[in-house]
């Protein structure tokens, strides 16, 4: 792999010929990501199938862990995966200018039009080193959803000795819901997203080789 000195960072390949697209510290961190939501989200399930928040269930053939004891080893052994990849993948994002120069700035205007472009197919992905503003802002949401399922997780975790945290969320029956609510937040971007990937497979390429 042949990432190019730059004037910046090392952390961020130059563009142009058969350069990088995502940097191998990207890759990595979202493979091993999206390995660890799932299991988070199948288990999480589980957890909620012993106590609903709602009228309803998810059925057993899509939640991981058998029952609750099984699903609770499987949500607290891919957490510690999830949180510390997360760490590195933010602070490696702050540090290197990774998310100043990929995610920023986001304007409402374009957003708005690439929106447009993208529901009447005209939307281009000619430079896949250039995210457009609604992956801009899609990007940028899911990362707050998932630093607001770390907190509310451990909210929920440690009630006692995180009261403080817990309190931040309104108590420990809020942070349920929070926490809920930012599980769906992360699966519907979880769906909308892998549907993009498979209609541009090129993105799908890059993410995987880096080119
Ligand atoms: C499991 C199936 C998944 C597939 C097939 C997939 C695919 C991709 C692809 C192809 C890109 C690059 C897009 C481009 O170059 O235009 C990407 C970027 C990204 N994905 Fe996923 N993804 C998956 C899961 C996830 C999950 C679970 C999350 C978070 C909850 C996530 C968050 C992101 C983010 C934040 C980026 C931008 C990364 C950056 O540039 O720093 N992905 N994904």
């Amino acid at each position: 792999m042949s990432i190019e000195a730059t004037h910046d960072h090392a952390l961020i390949p130059t563009v142009g010929t058969g350069a990088v697209i995502h940097p191998r510290w990207v890759r990595l961190t979202h493979w091993i990501n999206a390995v660890a939501m799932l299991v988070m989200i199948g288990s999480g399930w589980e957890v909620y199938n012993a106590s609903p928040l709602f009228p309803f269930t998810f059925p057993r053939s899509v939640t991981l862990g058998g029952w609750l004891a099984g699903a609770l080893l499987w949500h607290f052994a891919a957490m510690w995966v999830l949180a510390v990849n997360g760490l590195v993948y933010v602070a490696l994002g702050l540090a290197s200018g990774w998310f100043r120069r990929k995610l920023v700035p986001i304007r409402p205007g374009d957003v708005i039009a690439d929106a447009k472009a993208a529901l009447t197919g005209r939307l281009a992905h000619d430079d896949l080193a250039v995210y457009n503003a609604v992956q801009k802002l899609l990007y940028l949401g899911v990362i707050f959803a998932g630093i607001v399922i770390v907190l509310s997780g451990l909210a929920i975790w440690k009630p006692v000795q995180l009261q403080a945290l817990t309190a931040v969320f309104g108590g420990y029956d809020a942070a349920r819901y929070v926490h809920f609510f930012a599980m769906a937040t992360i699966v519907a971007f979880i769906v909308v997203h892998v549907i993009m990937a498979l209609l541009v497979p090129k993105s799908l390429r890059a993410m995987i080789t880096g080119r």
